[in-house]
């Protein structure tokens, strides 16, 4: 299974389209020349990041962001102040939009505080681009103002109405900005080859609280203004908002824990390590340069399991299992404070440097805090899903090499496992080969020498060529770099996995298989990644008697961890386990974490009988899923709205 990709069905091709837009300006909007036609169409050809209008020769480096949050109409209203930096006489800002209404655009100059209009175009939609907004710079601007609001749609956007949160009584709202979609809820150079600062006022209901990627409140103010500083500068995918009826916990000097008044303190629990996995990171990799690190835990809808967002990582609760047995997520996530957040990919073809570097990290800080053979389970568990993965592909598949091409395709296609797993076992190859003497401080320098800037795969191609294998030829033959990073499949040196925890769940599973009693199974001192080996081993059309058996011993059906559960429906739905069923519906209405709908629709979709139950879920449960999720599985079933 492709588990971290969208499955979006291929988009028609953005380019061609592209070449339709720039001939055919939106006539609503202001005038538009053939000049400044045939400008943006030669603009398409230099854009660096391929997935945003922006242009290099000016950039965004701070923005004033002034929202007015209205659950009634399902916008966000408000003012957009872009401080510029101009490398070049460039006469014109471009800014990603999407869905946007723009009301006005005004300038500003460090000689002149008075608001001036100028003239601004909203080009045709591109597909998941959005349009592009074309703004006249004046020669002495610095500062661009664009009011605005967005649409009830925008596709970052998910606001919930109290049935769909834990207390039930308010509203919540939350953004998912990555990869593009930050374009949806503010107008923005939506490329993260562009870092800015920030400062945001937000206003809503006084009962509820906003929190956002920056410094945060911990307790709720009475006339709901809320204003936030981001001092350190971030790429537009990492600008997050959260609005609802929450309650803070500290956890830790730096860490604490934000969710709705009756899950926090199970969250707390939950992540109680947080603060010893910060510093089993620092003493990797140095210090974190972020100030705090706090959790949001969110309501069951939201997308991912989780989402780095500088200095609150948003997170699902589906990761609180009762026993800290998911937590890696919050290593994961924690980890990207230094691959990704502060060393960022430049385009979505580079992702590996973000996802591949970071699951390295998650499994150095849980070898860490926990033990290796924890971490040696995490990575067996990485490598089943990258074969995988690989298999569904078909070999000599371009999207099995790290470095992408996406131009034209939605960058959400390129967001599966090679760039997590094989991204893995790519770093975990150059360490196993150098050794963690060379290989730690050549990581923590990587991290040190580009902190706050956004690096091409060739940056850290060059840098690996010359800092880790400095002219020595016989090492550089060994690696086999471009075998890993522009070729498919995985190259011959990839280490081998051994994890003597999974033998013996091997060894039960066989037993079970040839007739024995499962309650007599050695079992008693199994944890959640031992039980997930043993699920994926067994075959998906095992039976409903065999199931029965299972689910009689070990409960799976009734399971609150939600990653046995998912493990466990996709053999319920294959092995047409009725009395599972009903859980299973469940599990699809209760939470929209992607990564567990999209295996278990696409298994249902695969059987003409299961088809129309799938149907028939998805028909209650959509409009509670967030639109990166509800996308993904209208691609799987052909759903038309
Ligand atoms: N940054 C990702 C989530 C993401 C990726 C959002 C691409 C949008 C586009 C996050 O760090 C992540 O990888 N989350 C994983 C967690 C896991 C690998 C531990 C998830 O949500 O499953
Ligand atoms: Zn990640």
């Amino acid at each position: 299974m492709i588990s971290k990709a969208s499955g979006i069905l291929p988009l028609a091709l953005v380019g061609l389209t592209l070449a339709v837009a720039c001939a055919a300006p939106d006539s609503t909007t202001e005038n538009t020349t053939p000049a400044d036609e045939a400008e943006s169409a030669t603009a398409q050809m230099d854009r660096p990041d391929k997935h945003s209008f922006a242009r290099p020769d000016v950039s965004v480096k701070h923005l004033d962001l002034d929202l007015k949050v209205d659950f009634d109409n399902k916008t966000l209203t408000g003012r957009a102040s872009l401080h510029l930096d101009r490398h070049a006489d460039a006469e014109a800002l471009y800014l990603d939009t999407r869905d946007l209404t723009i009301h006005s655009v005004t300038w500003t100059s460090e000689a002149n505080s008075q608001p001036q209009d100028t003239p601004f175009v909203l080009g045709e939609p591109v597909d998941s681009l959005g349009r592009e907004l074309k703004i006249d710079l004046p020669a002495d601007a610095s500062v661009v103002h664009v009011d605005y609001v967005t649409s009830p749609e925008a596709a970052a956007v998910q606001w919930l109405d109290p049935a769909q949160t834990a207390g039930g009584e308010q509203p919540f709202l939350f953004t998912q900005s990555q990869a593009i979609l930050a374009r949806t809820w503010v107008p923005i150079q939506d490329t993260p080859a562009v870092r800015f600062t920030y400062n945001a006022t937000v206003q809503v209901p006084h009962q509820l609280m906003a929190v956002m990627s920056a410094e945060n409140p911990q307790e709720r103010t009475d006339d709901g203004i809320y204003t936030f500083k981001m001092p350190q500068a971030i790429p537009s995918y990492l600008l997050a908002l959260g609005v609802g009826d929450l309650a803070f916990r500290p956890m830790g000097e730096r860490t604490g824990v934000y969710a709705e008044p009756s899950v926090v303190e199970a969250a707390a629990w939950e992540f109680a390590e947080t603060e010893d996995m910060m510093h089993a990171v620092e003493e990797l990799y140095g210090p974190y340069r972020w100030g705090r690190f706090d959790v949001l835990v969110l309501p069951p809808s939201f997308p991912f399991g989780g989402m780095e967002n500088p200095r609150l990582t948003f997170a699902t609760p589906t990761i609180l299992a009762g026993d800290r047995s998911l937590v890696a997520l919050i290593a994961h996530e924690l980890a990207h404070s230094w691959s990704g957040n502060l060393v960022t990919n430049a385009t979505w073809n580079d992702f590996w440097l973000n996802e591949g570097f970071t699951v390295y990290l998650e499994r150095r800080i849980m070898e860490a805090v926990y033990n290796p053979s924890y971490a040696a389970m995490l990575a067996r568990l990485g490598r089943q899903d990258l074969d995988q993965t690989l298999a569904d592909f078909g070999p000599g598949h371009a999207d099995g090499h790290l470095f992408l091409n996406l131009d034209g395709r939605d960058p959400d296609e390129g967001m599966t496992d090679v760039a997590y797993e094989k991204g893995y076992f790519f770093l975990r190859t150059l360490e196993e080969t150098v050794g963690r003497e060379k290989f730690d401080p050549f990581l923590k320098a990587w991290f040190d020498a580009n902190a706050f800037e956004s690096k091409t795969t060739d940056d850290f191609l060059a840098y690996l060529d010359k800092e880790l294998i400095a002219g020595d030829e016989k090492l550089a033959e060994s690696l086999q770099v471009q075998a890993w990073v522009h070729g498919p499949g995985v190259p011959g040196n990839a280490p081998n996995l051994e994890s003597d925890a999974f033998e013996k769940v091997d060894a039960a599973r066989a037993e079970w298989m040839a007739g024995k009693d499962p309650a007599g199974l050695p079992t008693s001192e199994w944890t959640t990644h031992e039980w997930l080996h043993f699920l994926r081993g067994v075959p998906y059309d095992v039976g409903p008697e065999k199931m029965a058996q299972l689910d009689q011993a070990f409960g799976f059906t009734k399971t609150g961890n939600s990653e046995i559960l998912s493990e466990w429906l996709l053999h319920v739905i294959d092995s047409r386990y009725e009395p599972g069923y009903g859980a299973l519906e469940d599990f699809l209405t209760r939470q929209g974490r992607r990564k567990f709908l999209q295996p278990l629709y696409a298994a249902m979709a695969k059987h003409d009988d299961l088809k129309p139950m799938a149907m028939e879920i998805y028909t209650k449960a959509r409009p509670g899923y967030h639109s990166v999720s509800s996308g993904t599985i209208d691609g799987i079933l052909g759903w038309q709205s």
